[in-house]
């Protein structure tokens, strides 16, 4: 297959690898095959839209995805394909992303704060629904969109951050006086109002949201106004190694009673789900480029996929990827030659870049002969990862590998004990070819009907979108 996509790959050259003849049954395929030498992200379509068909099927209202997370085209064509049709946006580009790829999506712009410009484009493309937590806000999205009358404007209320891994409480929300006011002037002058709030991301604790809505619920009263939509926000977590929250039903279960006497009285309820959604639906496959006693020089790092790994010391799952191949001697020309040991050590990465924060101290646990040429897949890396990358030192990368059908190792909700895996555990994958005929047909979805929109080609960009009121 040397004339396959092998060459398409390079750190100076990345193309995106996922038309149906680059399908891979397992990210050892992706290894085996590509050989890349700069990191491919590497995503689990099953893993994805079974978990949006989740937050679907347990929340009692609209789910809206949280673009920022991860706002790769594939991702967002797997949202689709599971019957996501309402997106959380936050920038131009995001609505140019999304409006690009789905004509009918329903886009909710839901950055409290916003440029001018923004508003305008925004508003002419179609949007309608605007968040905000200050009145200066306020004016300027009734001023940008010419007093329209047709806005949804949401209120996004302070509340606390510290039931989550990271607090978000610190830079937006309005405090419960000020949210009083806002609904109450919102109200005037839009078509719907609703009230949002953040519990902080990777949010631990049920609890959190029952208290916001609490929160919510005052305000409501104070301002002595109709409600349109509670929308709960993002902070749903994921099981990340060291951090194992309870099951989302129990978040479901407490905003469920939480916010009944909302329903009751007719308020939708909206969440904005990021992490939750896709953090295991995609590994990165990084490299190593040199190893240093128990230091793992890498192709990723801090300023690449890997932020949370080196800014907060996040431990991501990994395991290694080394192609079985022939020959004598395991050196870097030859990997593979040798299985890897199967006796595991601590090691720390360090990333591509010359900076001294570009490392992630882990411990990761790995093979003890792990070395330079071998690849690791980090697993739990589909929200945040790829999205949180730079351009610094000239290192970035855009290669996406669709791993089907099931070879998703770091699924969703399993046992800490097998997210982690120990190389040799895994049964070797059987060789496939990449050849179409051979792909396993995916399982036909007859209520997703968009299930085959994943191979469809991208739709032409368009300005005017047909729900634009220009
Ligand atoms: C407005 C808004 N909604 C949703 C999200 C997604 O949050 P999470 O990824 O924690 O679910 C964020 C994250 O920053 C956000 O700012």
């Amino acid at each position: 297959m040397d004339e396959h996509p092998s060459r398409l790959l390079g750190s100076e050259r990345t193309e995106n690898i996922t038309t149906p003849e680059y399908l891979f049954r397992t990210v050892d395929e992706v290894a085996k095959r590509l050989k890349p030498e700069a990191p491919v992200q590497c995503i689990f379509p099953e893993a994805v839209r079974a978990q949006a068909r989740r937050f679907q099927d347990l929340f009692p209202g609209e789910v809206l995805y949280a673009v920022k997370c991860n706002p790769g085209a594939d991702m967002l064509r797997h949202m689709y394909a599971a019957g996501i049709r309402h997106f959380d946006v936050a920038s131009l580009e995001e609505i140019r992303v999304v409006r690009g790829l789905f004509r009918d999506a329903k886009l909710h712009f839901m950055h409290p704060v916003k440029s001018r410009e923004a508003i305008r484009k925004a508003y002419r493309k179609g949007i309608r629904d605007f968040a905000l937590d200050s009145s200066a806000e306020l004016m300027k999205i009734v001023e940008e969109t010419k007093s329209a009358r047709d806005l949804g404007l949401f209120i996004r209320v302070a509340v606390a951050g510290n039931s989550a891994a990271l607090d978000l409480s610190g830079k937006f929300g309005a405090a419960p006086s000020s949210a009083v006011d806002l609904l109450r002037q919102a109200r005037k002058v839009a078509a719907r109002v609703g009230l949002c709030f953040h519990v902080g991301s990777q949010c631990m604790d049920p609890k959190a949201y029952v208290g916001a809505i609490g929160r919510a619920a005052d305000i409501v009263a104070k301002a002595k106004v109709k409600l349109d939509v509670l929308d709960v926000g993002g902070g749903f977590p994921a099981i990340y190694p060291d951090m194992t929250p309870p099951p989302l039903e129990a978040f479901m279960d407490a905003i469920k009673a939480a916010a009944k006497p909302f329903v009751d009285q007719g308020t939708e309820l909206w969440c904005e789900p990021g992490r939750a959604m896709v953090a295991a639906g995609a590994s990165i496959l990084a490299r190593v480029t040199l190893r240093k006693g128990r230091r793992l020089y890498l192709n990723d790092g801090t300023y690449g996929s890997l932020f949370d790994a080196g800014a907060l010391g996040w431990k991501f799952p990994v395991r290694l990827v080394r192609p079985k191949k022939g020959g004598k001697g395991n050196t870097p020309q030859n990997a593979g030659a040798l299985p890897p040991s199967e006796k595991l050590i601590p090691f720390s990465f360090y990333g591509p870049t010359c900076d001294n924060l570009d490392k992630m101290k882990g411990p990761f646990l790995l093979p003890e002969d792990t070395q330079e040429g071998d690849w690791i897949e980090i697993g739990m890396l589909g929200a945040y990862g790829s999205t949180m990358q730079t351009r610094f030192n000239g290192f970035h990368y855009e290669a996406v590998a669709t791993v089907w059908p099931e070879a998703a190792p770091f699924a969703f909700e399993r046992p800490r004990a097998q997210a982690t895996l120990v190389t040799g555990v895994r049964p070797a994958p059987k060789p496939v070819t990449l050849a179409r005929a051979s792909r396993p047909a995916p399982k036909p979805a007859p209520a997703q009907p968009a299930q085959l929109s994943l191979l469809a080609p991208i739709e032409a960009e368009r300005e005017d979108h047909p729900a634009a009121a220009e």
